[in-house]
């Protein structure tokens, strides 16, 4: 899930200019992992971009810059970006000074006499390809997380930095079944994630005409009138920026940003392949999250969301008839790959089962391994029915169920669904954590009131 980017980028400091330039070109072509991301003649300006820029993972200067040394710098960067090694150079290489600056968080000091850049690029990627296994390890055992705030601070920002991006939609040519609930509380469990806190975070209302999205996150339809998918016709992929791409879209729930569908029906049918396909082209330019929530159709804008979704949700409910004609579309994309009619086995490997309880369970519901077998591709997740759902969009919070009740089963359900899209959650979600966690407080506070009695 987590991509380790081969690439070891660098940035170079030194107040003296010619010696930046030469640096910077030796250390460029020395090593073909080595990637130049910027280059400064103060510190305080190094502290800045370190901190600001992703995946910064090396920093190599002269080791007195005019307003910082490197042990400073180290210092400054230790919580800002914990991730970033520091190498510098220095004329004077006193064991007494190495030995100072080594255990102030410096990692390797070069002499500037006789300098070899391309040893010292080899000792550079060395060591961020050692650290990089290491975090690796580190975010795989959930434990580690848990244990010391310097690791939990560098996993986490290790995970942060390496997420790949996510294009999630919710299909089922059936209404009803939840495609739009999952949808709006999938995009508000990931940005709740402290791993997706700073994350782009997108929902597409593809139901154009039906405006699902707008009137789970209340959003006025005044607000929808310019700001809408018909409003992406004439915008140009190559020649966005990233203000004129905001302008296009609504601030919802919790950070999150909406791409609106239209709610006239005459400019809803307007909205064909290409500009769907435009639309998640260009967000993909810009967010790291794009939830799309589905129509209950079969259409050319659901192609272009097919076509670009790096997983596809098939949400189901445990109806026999429904699940049947859902599986009919499985079916029928398998049938014209075998034919050799187009290779659509591309989209078949992206879809999953969601089985969702729209409706309270009965006894006539298919079992969750009918439903999958039926439908003919894995069983993802179940969302349980839950009366937080009713709650949210009929009560007045404006906050979505998973942010409303945390610890309902269905906030749970679909914090589990996001981690095991996104890896949102690495720790787990158990509600038994949550409850347990609730009666500790409860104990220590007793235990205070106790105390408080005899103290
Ligand atoms: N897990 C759940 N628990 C309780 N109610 C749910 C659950 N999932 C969905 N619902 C309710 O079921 C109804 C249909 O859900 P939703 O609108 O999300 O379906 P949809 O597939 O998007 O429908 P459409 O295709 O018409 O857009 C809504 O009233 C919703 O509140
Ligand atoms: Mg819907």
């Amino acid at each position: 899930m987590y991509k380790s980017s081969n690439t070891v980028n660098i940035i170079v400091a030194d107040y003296d200019n010619m010696r930046l330039m030469d640096t910077f070109s030796k250390l460029q072509n020395s090593n073909p992992l080595v990637r130049v991301v910027a280059i400064c003649q103060n510190g305080q300006d190094l502290i800045n971009r370190a901190s600001t820029m992703r995946d910064v993972d090396a920093i190599l200067m002269d080791f007195n810059l005019i307003d910082l040394t490197a042990i400073e710098v180290a210092k400054e960067l230790k919580d800002s970006s914990p991730t970033t090694e520091i190498f510098c150079i220095s004329d004077s290489m006193s064991a007494e000074f190495i030995f100072s600056a080594k255990s102030k968080g410096v990692a390797e000091i070069f002499k500037r006499e006789g300098i070899v850049y391309r040893e010292v690029a080899d000792k550079i990627v060395d060591s961020i390809i050692a650290k990089r296994l290491e975090y690796e390890k580190l975010a795989n055992e959930h434990g580690a997380i848990e244990k010391g705030t310097r690791n939990t601070k560098i996993v986490k920002e290790y995970i942060t930095k390496t997420i790949s991006q996510s294009v999630i939609l919710t299909y089922n040519m059936k209404g009803g079944v939840g495609k739009s609930t999952v949808a709006a509380n999938l995009a508000v469990a990931i940005k709740l994630s402290p791993y997706y806190s700073g994350k782009r975070v997108v929902l597409v209302d593809f139901d154009c005409g039906g405006a699902n999205v707008s009137t789970i996150c209340n959003i006025p339809d005044i607000d929808t009138v310019s700001r809408n998918l018909a409003a992406w016709e004439n915008i140009d992929l190559n020649e966005t920026s990233p203000e004129e791409v905001d302008s296009l879209l609504i601030p919802g729930p919790h950070g999150i940003m909406v791409a609106a569908a239209p709610i006239n029906m005459g400019i809803a049918a307007k909205i064909g392949y290409d500009i769907a396909d435009n639309i998640l082209k260009i967000l993909k330019k810009y967010f790291d999250v794009i939830i799309i929530d589905g129509a209950p159709n079969l259409s050319p804008v659901m192609d272009a969301a097919l076509e670009q979704a790096t997983k596809i949700l098939l949400i189901a409910n445990p109806e026999g008839q429904a699940v049947k004609q859902l599986g009919r579309i499985v079916h029928t994309l398998n049938d014209i790959t075998a034919n050799g009619e187009r290779d659509l086995i591309h989209i078949i490997n992206k879809m999953f089962v969601v089985l969702n309880y729209a409706q309270k369970p009965s006894e006539w519901d298919l079992k969750p391994n009918e439903v999958a077998r039926t439908i003919g591709r894995p069983l993802l997740r179940e969302i349980p029915n839950d009366d937080v759902v009713k709650k949210a969009l009929h009560g007045n919070s404006a906050k979505q169920a998973v942010e409303l009740e945390p610890e309902s089963e269905f906030a749970i359900a679909i914090k589990k669904l996001a981690n095991d899209l996104c890896g949102a959650y690495p720790e787990g979600v158990k509600q038994e954590d949550v409850k347990k966690s609730k009666k500790k407080v409860k104990e220590n506070s007793d235990k205070k009131k106790l105390f408080g009695l005899f103290g």
